[in-house]
């Protein structure tokens, strides 16, 4: 997945606006970037550095997350063509991108890169010897297969060119500009009106004008979106005093997690009440996420069947193989960024079996809210570090929240204090990180719903310290990874004290040597040494504040290796490919 960004202006700008626009999107790859501003096309390996005052008034800009082709400048977007005239960015894959390039290489074409997207640019230059620009775009949705969002320009002309499908797009409606970009966070501080692409339909986009077309060249009317920003949006996209985007989300919990359930009893009652009713008359549910994401899913599975209603959770790369639904099966899809390719997939198979779908995401009129019938907005707010935090902990609250409608006994208007209580001992969670963060393994133990936080907290750890994680059933260990148990192997062990069994797990660790690190709500336990204790008696919220001191975990353990944390190695935030 990547991020692309194009500006067609009245008056000119500066590459440096085109580059922090650029930067906003960062957050959806960041191996290489480049832009284009009619006069000079820069490309580089590495994060986006807002610089340069060459002066344009049409661009385009591409931050990338490597599929095809390695992490090289060559392989950074925009690509040309033979001629120097057409220049693309793109954002997806084109599936079928060998048998076009096959082509164009007898027609004498000759390749810079070893990307998929490079084989736009010369598809274009070499249709436009023949056909005009919109025969060129209807074609090109007829003959490339797989995934695109894709902006074009044409040397000497001043217009951008944007084609939609699959991978999002959106036109931001700007003071003096119209600006093209992968999502609403590109333009957020300038503009609060938008134009959403559905799939298959292209643009034709000028400083001052917007046409769109489907597919086939018609035609269509679209209609501008009013964008409600919450007015601490932009006050809280900003880092402020924090080293780290993460540790300022994290920080930012007690918060959001206020703001979503006052938001679920004032402007969300509506579509909260309607997917209560939706999950009562449902005869089979099935949740579709990937990472962290599932890990919520796999907490709302567990919540869900404490109040008797049966759920089964997939992860969406794999739901097609094991989803067996049909029109009395409620599909409900949990993506922060409500734009991950796998979850899309999985809600266009669950369309093809004609279930109901609704979705839980972080960011308005994305893709995945789009398809759904309902959809809660979690209210985290944007989430600028890959890692996610402060989303997770959203998402596992609103299914809290939903199952405390279906009869689960919770308390919830104390969590946000329990949580800010948990982050008055990140000093001491810090201490307790510094003992992991050299070691080469780590295992997290649960059980019931501590299990998917168990996983939660490896793929934190993994994905944040480079520390290999792997989070566990408690009673699996015994069945063979207690092999690799030795003197001074980190576990930690999330020790719930409505689920005993939990401590002869954790014993049979430390017989082996291990070096146990315990988070728990038992007050019994709370001056053992290396201990988290969290004052709460209820699973569900132990659950929540456990993952939570296992992000506080990651984090110190993160910091003290010198991790990038934000944006770590290979990773992106939004996952916009299978
Ligand atoms: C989160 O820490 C991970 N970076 C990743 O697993 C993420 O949860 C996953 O890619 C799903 O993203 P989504 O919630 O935006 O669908």
């Amino acid at each position: 997945m990547c991020g692309i960004v194009g500006i067609a202006a009245k008056k000119e700008f500066s590459s440096s606006f085109l580059l922090e626009r650029l930067k906003r999107l960062e957050y959806r790859g960041y191996d290489s970037y480049g832009y284009y501003d009619t006069k000079n096309l820069e490309k580089f390996v590495g994060e986006v550095v807002v610089t340069g005052d060459n002066h344009t008034k049409l661009g385009v800009a591409h931050t990338r997350w490597a599929t095809h082709g390695g992490v090289t400048v060559e392989n950074a977007h925009p690509h040309v063509s033979c001629d120097g005239r057409i220049i693309i960015v793109h954002n997806g894959i084109i599936e079928n991108f060998a048998e076009l390039k096959k082509e164009l290489i007898i027609q004498g074409h000759r390749f810079s890169s070893q990307t998929d997207s490079e084989v736009i640019a010369h598809y274009f230059e070499s249709k436009l010897k023949h056909k005009d620009i919109k025969q060129v775009m209807v074609e090109f949705f007829r003959q490339a297969q797989g995934t695109f969002a894709v902006l074009v320009m044409i040397k000497g002309d001043e217009k951008l060119y944007a084609l939609k499908k699959d991978s999002p797009m959106v036109l931001g409606l700007c003071k003096g500009m119209n600006m093209l970009a992968s999502d609403i966070y590109a333009f957020s501080d300038l503009t609060d009106k938008a134009v959403f692409f559905e799939n298959n339909e292209f643009a034709i986009i000028t400083e001052s004008s917007w046409k769109f077309f489907d597919k086939n060249g018609k035609a269509i009317n679209k209609s501008i979106k009013k964008i409600e920003w919450e007015n601490e949006e932009k006050e809280r996209a900003k880092k402020k005093d924090y080293k780290h985007f993460m540790l300022k989300e994290i920080e930012d919990e007690p918060g959001v997690v206020k703001r979503m359930l006052f938001s679920m009893d004032n402007e969300q009652k509506q579509v909260f009440n309607k997917v209560i009713k939706l999950i009562k008359s449902s005869k089979k549910i099935v949740f579709a996420a990937c990472g962290t994401s599932y890990h919520a899913s796999l907490l709302g599975a567990y919540y869900l069947h404490q109040v008797g209603v049966e759920a089964q959770t997939l992860i969406a790369s794999e739901f097609k193989h094991y989803a067996n639904i049909d029109k009395d099966t409620l599909v409900i899809a949990i993506s922060q960024s409500g734009e991950t390719m796998d979850v899309i997939d999985a809600l266009k198979y669950a369309q093809e079996k004609k279930a109901r779908i609704i979705s839980i995401v972080n960011v308005l009129y994305s893709s995945i809210q789009r398809m759904s019938e309902l959809s809660i907005n979690i209210l985290a707010g944007q989430e600028r570090a890959v890692p996610s935090t402060k989303a997770f902990v959203n998402q596992a609250t609103l299914l809290l929240r939903i199952c405390q409608e279906l009869g689960y006994k919770v308390n919830l208007s104390n969590l946000a204090d329990k949580i800010k209580a948990l982050l008055e001992q990140k000093e001491d969670i810090k201490k307790l990180a510094e003992q992991i963060a050299e070691s080469k393994d780590a295992y997290i133990i649960g059980r019931g719903l501590t299990y998917p936080v168990a996983r939660e907290i490896a793929l934190k750890i993994k994905e944040t310290a480079y520390i290999h994680a792997e989070g566990m059933m408690g009673g699996e260990l015994k069945h063979g990874t207690i092999a690799l148990i030795e003197e001074g192997t980190p576990v930690i062990s999330l020790v719930n004290i409505n689920d005993p069994d939990i401590i002869s797990n954790t014993k049979e660790v430390e017989a082996r040597g291990a070096g146990v690190i315990m988070i728990t709500n038992n007050p019994a336990l709370r001056k053992e040494k290396n201990t988290v204790y969290i004052h709460t008696d209820n699973d569900g919220k132990f659950g929540i504040l456990a993952a939570i001191a296992g992000q506080l975990i990651t984090y110190y353990a993160a910091d003290y290796l010198g991790r990038p944390i934000d944006k770590p190695r290979n990773l992106a935030k939004s996952v916009t490919v299978k």
